[in-house]
């Protein structure tokens, strides 16, 4: 009979520790809902002990899902587990996750400890969260270089104490799938009582081989995942879950798995998740990517053509990418609309839909076509109008010397109005806005732009990352006009860092 693999995504704790990519509350809250409409079996919602802001983003998360386990890290310390426990305890399904390395390496040099202290800190440590919360995860950080025998006493010591879930990271994406086949393997038949909790598998990308090992992992016996989306997560990142659910699926030949992924939502999710770090989808990322299932060489077009399995061995339609043959424009009318975001996965509520469908109207004034790629764009650019600083008005001038713009903004119901010159006509308006805002922002770490679809009317996206002292947040706009777009990204970013404030 087939086995179901336990997802456990983590892209709101170890993918938003990635450089770059941390989020706010309110995105982080998207993205938790999100991955419970995935259909995911575990959410870890943060480090609750690391910042106020964490324990606070763990917490709420916890208060909100309603289907799946909230789960928060921990060290193996009373203070952390105790944090972790009060983040989660307001969950459906709470778990503590918590972690000490078990390899020599992480032992001596970071530990200090000796592996007995080791085995007795693991013992201690799952006890006391156990007495917390029925649910507790360990796992044995930098396992793939642990010594097995070792590794397998303090396996067996935490489910002794009382763990659920037993995981084997790859902390640093070092092993093969090979390796990771014997280990687990070893594991299965050294490791009295594993038969009883969850295996868990945890793979980092150094080598490329996060998928790979994941996959290995679960052909030798592990029963639950941990993966990001998109793949995001320390240095090279984490092993992607589209792409281990895929392939579980796919290969359910080989691998005689299952998960309970509603695989529909993928493409949305990751689409999510991309938008709101601000990084566009490369072309060529397995699963999602806009060439994933796109066929150029003749050869493939003709075979496809002919019988589509010849060079497709997924159907798009089955991550969530559709192709319509509609065309939506200025005469579509709500139904039109509707039924084509319910197609691509997107089940608006009717408020959201009476407000989509009117920036959809607008759209459709400077635009002729509008295609889903711009259907999406608008989800996922929505009118912030509970933002502390709103664009009223722009005019700008240029020439191949400098560009001047005078910028009219609102904040808090007052109108301010500032000229300035720049560079060029997007410098020019970042520092008229500066002007008002006093300068919040320290530096604009990154400027970027893709038109959202083809045709010389296309939407502009624009994405940008402003720094204030530590943080950095993520600004987005969109527009037919380049420089609106561009002004209402920094716009977004700079209301993020007032947030901040
Ligand atoms: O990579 C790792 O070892 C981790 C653990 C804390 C699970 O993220
Ligand atoms: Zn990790």
């Amino acid at each position: 009979m087939d086995r179901r693999i336990k997802i456990f995504d983590t892209t709101l704790r170890d993918g938003e520790q990635a450089p770059g990519c941390s989020m706010n509350l309110s995105e982080k809250i998207e993205i938790a809902r999100q991955l419970e409409l995935l259909g995911v079996d575990v959410i870890e919602a943060g480090f609750a002990i690391a910042s106020p802001g964490d324990f606070e983003s763990v917490q709420t998360i916890a208060k909100t899902l309603k289907n799946c386990t909230v789960a928060s890290l921990a060290r193996c310390t009373y203070k952390d587990i105790e944090t972790a426990y009060n983040a989660v305890k307001e969950a459906q399904s709470p778990r503590i996750h918590t972690f000490l390395a078990t390899s020599p390496i992480h032992m001596k040099y970071k530990l200090k400890m000796s592996p007995d202290e080791v085995l007795e800190r693991i013992d201690d440590c799952v006890r006391y969260a156990k007495d917390f919360c029925s649910d507790v995860e360990f796992s044995a950080e930098d396992a793939t270089r642990s010594e097995k025998e070792f590794l397998a006493k303090a396996i067996h010591t935490a489910i002794k104490a009382g763990a659920t879930v037993v995981n084997i990271p790859d902390t640093t994406g070092y092993t093969t799938p090979f390796e990771m086949y014997e280990l687990i393997h070893y594991l299965m038949e050294n490791v009295p009582g594993i038969e009883n909790v969850d295996v868990s598998l945890h793979c980092h990308n150094d080598l490329g081989m996060a998928v790979s090992n994941s996959i290995a992992g679960i052909k030798a016996g592990a029963t639950q995942v941990e993966c990001t989306i998109n793949g995001l997560g320390e240095r090279a990142g984490n092993a992607a879950l589209e792409e281990i659910v895929m392939a579980i699926k796919t290969r359910k030949d080989s691998l005689g798995c299952y998960t309970n992924i509603n695989t529909k939502q993928i493409n949305r999710t990751s689409k999510l998740v991309y938008n709101i770090i601000g990084q566009s989808v490369p072309l060529n990322k397995p699963i999602v990517g806009q060439n994933a299932f796109s066929h150029e060489s003749g050869i493939h077009q003709h075979g496809v053509l002919a019988e589509k399995s010849t060079y497709e061995i997924m159907n798009p339609e089955d991550v969530g990418i559709t192709q319509s043959k509609l065309v939506l424009g200025k005469h579509s009318g709500r139904h039109a609309v509707e039924d084509r975001l319910k197609q691509m996965g997107y089940n608006l509520t009717q408020e959201e839909l009476n407000e989509y469908f009117e920036r959809f109207k607008k759209l459709c004034d400077k635009k002729k076509y509008i295609t889903d790629r711009d259907l999406e764009a608008l989800i996922y650019n929505k009118v912030r109008t509970d933002e502390t600083i709103q664009l009223e008005y722009f005019d700008v001038h240029t020439n191949n010397q400098f560009s001047t713009c005078f910028i009219r903004l609102k904040k808090e119901g007052i109108v301010y109005e500032e000229v300035s010159i720049g560079d060029g006509p997007i410098n020019a308006a970042y520092n008229a806005i500066d002007k008002i805002t006093g300068k919040i922002c320290d530096s604009l770490e990154n400027y970027s732009i893709h038109s959202v679809s083809d045709g010389k009317d296309a939407l502009g996206e624009v994405t940008v990352k402003l720094r204030m002292k530590d943080h950095v947040v993520t600004g987005r706009g969109l527009s037919t006009d380049i420089i609106e777009s561009s002004i209402l990204a920094y716009l977004n970013g700079v209301n993020k860092l007032y947030d901040l404030k």
